[in-house]
């Protein structure tokens, strides 16, 4: 019998099993499934619309069910106009990923999910909310910036492509567009995660769908999960040089610094996402002739696996895609929002089902028993 291998120290509850799901797997600890189907096969021959079909209504769509579903996410991104006044109020320093939980808790006041609860209502949420927190959060950026009243509602196939037209201005190329598939693919599901925990906990209090998203928002920001994102950006864009890179992350490693966007509260020897996000920032890389982000990632990879046996995540390439796209780096772990929104539904659906509220116990470790003084009698 082979031993489970020792939890992880600093990850709590690390190797606990704290409920059950039919929505994807880490499997041996270095693979990643979603319904039974390898994430690598999804991120390399699907759409993101079909992984969001297959991770929400539970199996591949048809070809007229894809069809279907890709035009009906296509008609959900206008946004009402108490949205857009609440948005036109936030300032342009707030972090975006503020800025798409106020817009989700706006909406929330709009269009709240009617109770008695049920599978088919909360995904028409999960829908509606993949296919407009993007118009949110660009609604925002340009009102905020140039006072630009812009309109969300686009002909565009696909989430990832009407996030980029609303960002820039204009559709993007195919390359770009199939970048943005297989990133949002990858990042989609993932099991019992922070954010999904906290959705899932949301749920099981017997709250709404926008509340359990609302509350993962909150979770994903953090840097040692979604926000890692942006991290990782930071670490890459402070060298000039692979050469400087590498002395540098010598350097720091062996004084005991974590380096973000390396490592993983799961996986142990890889992260199966990281080689498909790999390629994605290659391949963006190479055609617009500017490789020395990617560069700089791929040394810095080399330097962590001998120096820490770290590997890198989805975030650390991801980080490298998403910046040769133009896009800014505070907007790195909003687009993880949109494609988690995905698998934080699923979750959210299937812990109703299980009707369980979750409340784990505490191992106790204050003061013993104290006699109480009234306030009249304390200094
Ligand atoms: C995820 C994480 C908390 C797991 O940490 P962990 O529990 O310490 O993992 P391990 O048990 O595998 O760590 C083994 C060793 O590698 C070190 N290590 C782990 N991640 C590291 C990193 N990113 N950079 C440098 N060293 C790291 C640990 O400090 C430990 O060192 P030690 O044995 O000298 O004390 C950690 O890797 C991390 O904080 N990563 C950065 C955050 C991040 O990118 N999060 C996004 C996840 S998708």
């Amino acid at each position: 019998m082979t031993q489970a291998p020792p939890p992880k120290k600093s990850v709590a509850l690390s190797g606990v099993v704290a409920g059950n799901t039919a929505i994807s797997t880490v499997g041996s600890g270095d693979d990643l499934r979603y319904r039974g189907y390898d994430v690598r096969d999804l991120a390399e021959h699907a759409t993101f619309e079909e992984v969001a079909y297959l991770v929400l209504y539970g199996a591949l769509p048809t070809k007229a069910q894809l069809t279907a579903y890709t035009e009906r996410l296509a008609s959900l991104r206008g946004l009402p106009a108490p949205v857009l006044r609440v948005l036109e109020q936030l300032p342009a320093t707030a972090h975006p990923m503020d800025v798409m939980h106020a817009g989700v808790a706006a909406l929330a006041t709009l269009e709240q999910e009617k109770s008695p609860y049920t599978p088919e209502g909360a995904r028409a949420i999960a829908d509606r909310l993949i296919a407009c927190t993007g118009s949110m959060l660009l609604y925002w950026y340009h009102f905020t910036r140039d006072g630009s009243r812009i309109d969300t509602v686009t002909d565009d196939p696909s989430v990832g492509e009407h996030f980029l037209h609303l960002l820039h201005g204009k559709k993007p190329s195919a390359e770009w567009a199939a970048a943005m598939h297989a990133s949002l693919i990858l990042y989609a599901e993932h099991e019992f995660n922070a954010s999904t925990f906290t959705a899932r906990i949301i749920a099981g209090t017997g709250s709404d769908m926008h509340s359990a998203i609302g509350g993962a928002i909150g979770a994903l920001k953090g840097p040692k999960h979604g926000g890692a994102n942006e991290v990782a950006f930071e670490v890459q864009s402070r060298y000039e040089s692979a050469d400087q890179a590498e002395r540098d992350i010598r350097e720091r490693v062996s004084k005991g610094e974590i380096v973000i966007g390396f490592g993983h509260p799961v996986y142990r020897t890889v992260d199966p996402r990281n080689v498909l996000i790999k390629q994605v920032g290659r391949r963006l890389g190479e055609a617009q002739h500017d490789m020395k982000l990617w560069t700089i990632a791929d040394r810095l990879e080399t330097v962590m696996m001998e120096t820490k046996k770290m590997f890198p995540n989805l975030d650390w390439f991801s980080a490298v895609s998403y910046s040769l796209m133009g896009v800014p780096t505070n907007m790195f772990t909003p687009l993880f929002v949109i494609a988690r929104i995905t698998g934080w539904a699923a979750h959210v659906i299937e812990q109703r089902q299980q009707g369980t509220i979750i409340r784990p116990g505490a191992n106790y470790i204050g003061p013993d028993a104290l006699a109480f003084v009234p306030i009249a009698s304390r200094g």
